[in-house]
């Protein structure tokens, strides 16, 4: 299976789940052992000491024979052994029924009276020894009489222990095993989904057509599907664009080449016609040769803004100077045009944060569109005024309109609304687009409105300047 190749995150989130998993078991598991073991060994060892410990009480008061045999008849048949000695270490009695005396400690008690005689418990390490064995005096009136001696097997707590043990390891093994299938389970949930996105941005570096991944939730597995379909629509959105552009682009280059081609073909098969006609073709060439120049140039100044390589030399700027100065160069060819031009300045000096002759050169865009698109007896408006965080230039014109469904793509390379009208203009539809990067770079938002028939008005709003003592920038250098 892929999802479970050695260096794949489901392989080491999978290892490092299930070695915490086992630490915590086996953690647990052996403070369980321990317990149990201990409750289970004091439990025995209590009780063998109270037991040996009221023998003695017994036999301290009545320590003869029908006693003794008494004790030694309920002690018979259990698995204790109970062994009574008198004073000098004689065995005055031994339970029946537990025949394995060991014959060690028995040599022991006979040949020194007693095993030990450090107090109720001589053994207890059931690990290690054989018995547990305990051990209580017996005395009237503090005259000592004898002991009382028990020995219990451990047989059964290390069975017992073992028992555990066993039974512990299997649960553990149970417990791992469930707990890895589960832990494949959800990592295979999480890293599906990643294998799934690998494959699909693999296919987007080749180029290929993709379809969206799908996403469940709003979690960061689901957060980064949406990231991804929104980088592939992007790059769809762009390829698309660029396969618009070099469209567009090719046939707007090629319509002046044919143009320019068919008039010098026209002029090398008529050299001999008029003077007149000779000029009037030369003079075609001239005009498509100066569109095409226009059209290159312009697109390489896109093609620099775009890019971010264009020089911008931001300071305080008076953006009634920046109008002046538009005006000042567009007014003859809006009044030859039989447009009439109104201008509205600001009431209070408006300084923005901006390059005057980048932002002259939008100005000029914008007046040079409405005059192209205002009809003879029509009218052009400007005005500067002050916003809270910004100056705005408004442009507004009587002129044609343009449609609502062409008006978000008109900042768009080479769009025009009408493309034989503006061929016309002489327009190549960059105009806007360089308008909307120059304001884009002053941080700055150009805005169009407009109802067909009745006129546009072109918003740009520059951020105001902020630190009044840079110098004023009034005059501005511009084409
Ligand atoms: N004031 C306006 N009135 C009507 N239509 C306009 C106006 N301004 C722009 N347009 C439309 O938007 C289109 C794009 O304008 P843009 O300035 O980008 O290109 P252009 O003027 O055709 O060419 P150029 O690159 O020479 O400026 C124009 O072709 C025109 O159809
Ligand atoms: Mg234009």
């Amino acid at each position: 299976m892929k999802i479970l190749r050695p260096n794949s995150i489901a392989v080491k989130l999978g290892v490092i789940f299930i070695l915490l998993f086992m630490v915590l078991i086996i953690s647990i598991q052996a403070v369980l052992y321990m317990l149990f073991i201990r409750f289970y060994t004091d439990d025995v060892l209590n009780e063998q000491i109270q037991r040996t410990q009221r023998y003695a009480e017994v036999l301290s008061d009545h320590f003869d024979q029908p006693t003794i045999q008494h004790l030694l008849l309920v002690e018979s048949g259990t698995d204790h052994l109970l062994l009574i000695l008198d004073q000098t270490g004689n065995i005055r009695g031994q339970s029946e029924g537990f025949t394995d005396l060991p014959p060690q400690e028995l040599q022991q008690i006979k040949e020194h009276g007693s095993l030990d005689h450090g107090g109720p418990v001589l053994k207890s390490n059931w690990k290690s020894e054989p018995f547990f064995v305990t051990e209580a005096s017996i005395a009237a009136i503090g005259q000592p009489l004898g002991r009382v001696l028990m020995f219990s097997p451990t047989d059964p707590i290390r069975s017992a222990a073992q028992t555990l043990k066993n039974t512990f390891f299997g649960v553990a093994f149970i417990v791992l095993f469930l707990g890895a299938a589960m832990i494949l389970l959800v990592t295979r949930q999480v890293v599906q989904p990643l294998l799934r996105m690998i494959k699909i941005t693999q296919q987007i570096s080749q180029g290929k057509q993709v379809t969206a991944i799908s996403a469940v939730g709003n979690d960061e597995i689901a957060q980064l599907s949406h990231a991804i379909n929104r980088m592939s629509q992007n790059i769809e959105f762009y390829k698309q664009q660029r396969k618009q552009f070099l469209a567009d682009i090719s046939h707007e280059l090629r319509t002046p080449i044919t143009y320019m081609k068919g008039y010098s073909e026209v002029l090398i098969h008529n050299l001999e016609g008029s003077e007149e006609s000779r000029k009037k073709y030369l003079t075609l060439i001239y005009d498509q040769s100066n569109q095409l120049q226009h059209l290159i140039e312009d697109l390489f100044e896109l093609a620099k803004l775009e890019e971010g390589t264009y020089s911008f030399e931001l300071s305080k700027t008076s953006l009634d100077k920046v109008m002046q100065n538009a005006l000042g160069m567009m007014a003859d060819s809006i009044e030859k045009s039989g447009i009439a031009l109104n201008y509205n300045p600001s009431l209070t000096p408006l300084y923005v944060h901006g390059d005057a002759k980048r932002l002259q050169q939008v100005v000029i865009n914008v007046l040079d569109n409405a005059r192209k698109y205002t009809l003879i007896g029509g009218s052009i408006t400007v005005s500067t005024l002050k916003e809270e965080t910004f100056g705005v230039l408004i442009i507004s014109d009587t002129g044609i309109g343009i449609p609502a469904e062409d008006l978000p793509h008109i900042w768009d390379r080479l769009y025009r609304v009408d493309r034989s009208r503006s061929r016309a203009t002489g327009g190549t539809g960059i105009g806007l687009s360089i308008c909307k990067e120059i304001v884009t770079l002053h941080q700055g938002i150009i805005q169009v409105e407009s109802t067909e028939g009745k006129g546009t008005t072109f918003f740009i709003r520059i951020p105001i300047f902020q630190d009044t003592t840079e110098e004023i920038q009034t005059d501005a250098d511009c084409k």
